[in-house]
């Protein structure tokens, strides 16, 4: 078992009803000037948005609202920072999915910082305060919600940064699954292939536990089929809350605490595709995921996915170990088409003229070559090409 340095200090109030229980009582140990942040109208169509003004009446309210899927850095982020400092911001709000609140992670270091905002973003400098960020998250998806990361895109250099930032953790995340009722069954299914490869990340390297893998089995499990419940029946509230507490537990580490770090490869690979072609995340991880499996698959991974196709799939454990692999990987890829998530870059706007180019900017920023196997920016290539 490896080391671990862990720490989560983030507050979740999970259930149905609980901002009518207790968002203003939170709200009001961070002060009088909230900067409310939200994306393009969903928080209004359910109704949320005049709930939140309402219960937060007693408070100055600045907005900013048109944060956009695969959040921008110009204009969202600077929008954001200039607000908070002109109006001296006490706490921001962020009402949404994953885009919102990352957006909103790096407003509230960028608003504390002297310099370009970017800077912290591309680890050239790092945070040394931020103003608390509170979340209500709409989305089952990201873990944004109850972890250190941010995904920033910066259109002008096709840049797609995922960095980590302890002051990125809310203070508090209100969960109420009943807010996720009105998420398409598109965003549904990105949402649960967004997860699943958050546990297949931390599961598919070198060093495990039997703990950790039962857990991340258990996980994959109970996606896969309350992903399922949640686009045949949308309102379906037990299916929808366990599928947000398996998002909410992906990327803060808690899936593989003691297990050594797998480089993040499908991640590595996937910011390039939404930096270039503004795809949705999730389906270009289901895109890419069978595809690296398949070129990943040796004599150095093949009991891993043995252990995951029999675990998670419940394949005969008596056949030949290269077969359980194949049969696990096939699974994996008709999963995520049964979920209805288009399996071809081609079918997202993706063609063979910048993959090259775009497998360039992987190997030369996301590090692949020291992931739990390698990846040169032939192989990335050739993944991207197998995907098409
Ligand atoms: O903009 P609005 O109108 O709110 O609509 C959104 C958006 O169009 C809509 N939506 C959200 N909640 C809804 C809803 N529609 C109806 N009902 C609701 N309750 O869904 C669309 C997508 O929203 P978005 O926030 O972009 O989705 P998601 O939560 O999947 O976030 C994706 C972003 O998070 C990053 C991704 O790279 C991408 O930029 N990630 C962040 C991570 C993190 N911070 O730890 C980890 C992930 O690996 C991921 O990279
Ligand atoms: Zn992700």
């Amino acid at each position: 078992m490896q080391n671990f340095d862990y720490q989560t200090p983030t507050r979740l109030i999970f259930g149905k009803g609980v901002v009518d229980e207790k968002l203003s009582e939170v709200m009001n140990m961070f002060g009088k000037k909230v900067l409310l942040t939200y994306g393009g109208g969903s928080i209004k169509k359910m109704g949320l948005y005049d709930k939140v003004k309402e219960l937060l009446k007693d408070k100055d309210i600045y907005e900013l609202s048109g944060i956009q899927p695969n959040p921008k850095y110009d204009p969202s982020v600077l929008d954001g920072v200039k607000i908070c400092k002109e109006n001296d911001i006490d706490v921001i709000l962020a009402v949404g999915g994953g885009s919102v609140l990352d957006c909103s992670k790096a407003i509230a270091t960028g608003a504390k910082y002297e310099g370009d905002p970017w800077d912290l973003i591309s680890y050239k400098a790092f945070a040394t305060n931020s103003i608390p960020i509170v979340d209500i998250i709409t989305l089952a998806a990201t873990g944004s919600e109850y972890d250190a990361g941010g995904v920033i895109s910066r259109t002008d250099t096709n840049d797609k940064i995922g960095y980590v930032d302890l002051h990125n953790f809310p203070r508090v995340s209100f969960l109420d699954p009943t807010y996720t009722f009105s998420v398409s069954k598109k965003q549904t299914a990105a949402g649960c292939a967004d997860a699943m490869n958050h546990i297949m990340e931390q599961y598919f390297t070198g060093d495990s536990t039997l703990l950790n893998d039962g857990f991340m089995e258990a996980g994959l499990k109970s996606l896969m089929i309350n992903a399922k419940k949640c686009i045949e029946n949308p309102k379906d509230y037990t299916a929808r809350a366990e599928m947000m507490l398996c998002c909410t537990y992906g990327c803060n580490q808690i899936y593989a605490l003691g297990s050594s770090y797998s480089g993040w490869p499908c991640h590595g690979m996937e910011h390039a595709l939404s930096a270039y072609y503004d795809i949705t995340h999730g389906e270009g991880l289901a895109i890419i995921t069978p595809r690296w499996m398949k070129h990943i698959l040796s004599e150095k991974t093949v009991e891993r996915f043995v252990k995951y196709g029999v675990n998670v799939f419940g394949i005969d454990a008596g056949q030949d170990k290269y077969d359980i692999a194949n049969q696990a990987i096939d699974a994996t890829y008709k999963f995520f088409e049964t979920i209805g998530i288009p399996m071809h870059l081609k079918d997202v706007g993706i063609d063979e003229s910048r993959i090259d180019e775009m497998a360039h900017h992987v190997a030369e920023n996301e590090g692949l070559d020291k992931a739990w196997v390698p990846l040169s920016e032939k192989d990335i290539a050739d993944i991207f090409r197998a995907s098409l």
